[in-house]
């Protein structure tokens, strides 16, 4: 720091913290600089700055004080560390709806990477060829870039992203209902603030996305868990137990974590109880570009006649997490209610890389990057079903391998949290399939993810998880 700068925040900091009391007399600026061996420049200019701000007054032949006007209260107004810890946990109460959210520094502090991580396969991103258009892009920024954005997000993104959705995903919409969020978590948000009012109750599926719950909940929404079976979201049960929800959060094309696809009739059941109930549908497709058996799956939005569907797509599964890209197709009616929305959150969408992601998807590198992931990811798809097929035999039920980058494999009499603790230590990325349940687990098993592991890890992986499961201690002892 500037000599200046180092004056006037000593000064500063004392009067704040309260060493320095209101009236006390301070020494003159010839004074302080003789003492400091400065020059008495940046002695005058710190005392004329903290004059300026009200922490000093001067009176002719009295000298300067730290000023009187001063609250009295003021050396409480900035606690050091260790006051802070004392504070009354009471009068520092923050909202009860904070207090039921998932303890994010937790979760990041617990990940690591590793076999069965739940993640993309980061060594075969054209990392090249992104770092070429960014280059491009910053090269190019003219001042007019430097202002807000359309709160929709970049119109040529949005283009290009409802062609996408049009032509592959069968969702019928067109650009003006697109809008850029900065992932799925954020289109969520958005979607709760316009659809749903503390108190109101929301369908999630039992087992269901965890992260989710946390949008619902700082929305002050009661979450109802619907169970998911091998045709997906229960809905009767659902419309018999809690028929009056106002909404419901569901991933039809590749149910997280349980994997399985909505069968038709259930999609026309979930839409037809949307409809005659007034509620709405949130339709998470987070990894469906992605699908190794039989045809891809067309969106549930595409089946909806009466605009019950507000899709939620994201760029974190097919593209990268850190890109923070994603667009909620909003029904047309509501695209005036999802902008003041958003306007009221965040003012819009970042530009810089929406551009970058226009042109990527323009110039075909989307389409490359899709298709040469799908083959990587297919083969170590089928190297974990093997290899898991040969360790565990009839003992793993798998679920969902026809899509995305994970698979659930199903245990019978093992604890999952328990192991997948011991597996972390070992370096080995087990997501107990409990976690995911908010009621009581009806089943264990792990998220097996094979994105990012390469063909070459899997088999010694799959052998270190067999041993962990073989040696697992008995269900008595494990409880002793
Ligand atoms: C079910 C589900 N939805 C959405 C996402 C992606 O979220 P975001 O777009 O906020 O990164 C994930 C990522 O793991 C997911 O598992």
């Amino acid at each position: 720091m500037s000599l200046y700068r180092q004056v006037y925040e000593g000064y500063r900091k004392a009067i704040v913290d309260g060493s320095l009391r209101t009236g006390q007399r301070v020494p003159s600026t010839r004074v302080l600089a003789l003492e400091l061996g400065i020059s008495r420049m940046p002695v005058l200019n710190a005392y004329a700055q903290l004059s300026a701000e009200g922490y000093f007054e001067s009176r002719v032949g009295s000298g300067t004080v730290v000023s009187r006007s001063l609250p009295p209260r003021m050396s409480k107004a900035e606690p050091t560390p260790a006051r802070s810890k004392n504070l009354n946990q009471e009068r520092r109460r923050v909202s009860k709806r904070c207090l039921k959210l998932w303890n994010a520094r937790g979760f990041f502090a617990s990940r690591r990477s590793g076999p069965f991580n739940v993640q993309i396969g980061f060594d075969c991103f054209p990392l090249a060829l992104w770092n070429g258009l960014v280059t491009r892009h910053a090269r190019n920024a003219q001042a007019k870039s430097l202002d807000y954005g359309d709160p929709m997000g970049l119109e040529q993104l949005r283009e290009r992203i409802a062609e996408y959705l049009r032509t592959v995903r069968g969702v019928r919409c067109d650009a003006q209902q697109i809008m850029i969020v900065s992932g799925s978590q954020q289109g969520l948000e958005i979607a709760t603030r316009v659809l749903l009012d503390p108190g109101d109750q929301v369908w999630m599926e039992e087992p269901g996305y965890r992260f989710a719950r946390s949008v619902f909940a700082s929305a002050g929404c009661q979450i109802v868990p619907v169970r998911v079976d091998a045709e997906g979201l229960n809905v009767a049960a659902g419309a018999k137990k809690f028929g009056g929800a106002r909404a419901v959060l569901v991933t039809p094309s590749h149910q997280y974590p349980l994997g399985v696809t909505m069968s038709a009739s259930r999609r026309l059941q979930l839409l037809d109880w949307a409809e005659s109930n007034g509620s709405w549908i949130v339709e998470d497709d987070y990894d469906s570009e992605y699908r190794y058996e039989g045809m891809p799956v067309t969106s549930l939005q595409g089946l909806d006649r009466n605009s019950r569907v507000v899709y939620i797509g994201t760029f974190s599964k097919v593209l990268f997490p850190s890109l923070r890209l994603g667009y909620v197709v909003v029904p047309e009616d509501l695209v005036e209610r999802f902008l003041a929305a958003r306007f009221a959150l965040d003012m819009g969408p970042p530009t810089f890389h929406q551009a970058v992601l226009a042109d990527f998807i323009g110039e075909g590198h989307f389409a490359r990057h899709i298709r040469r992931m799908r083959a990587v990811y297919a083969e170590r798809r089928n190297v974990l079903i093997e290899n898991l097929r040969q360790h565990f035999g009839a003992a793993a039920e798998m679920t969902g391998t026809e899509a995305g980058m994970h698979l659930t494999a199903v245990l019978k009499g093992i604890s999952d949290q328990e192991l997948g603790a011991r597996a972390a230590r070992d370096s080995l990325w087990l997501v107990p399939l409990s976690s995911f349940y908010l009621g009581n687990a009806a089943q264990q098993g792990f998220i097996l993810g094979f994105g990012s592991t390469s063909i070459h890890q899997i088999p010694a992986a799959v052998q270190r998880l067999w041993t962990l499961v073989r040696r697992r201690p008995s269900s008595a002892s494990a409880r002793t």
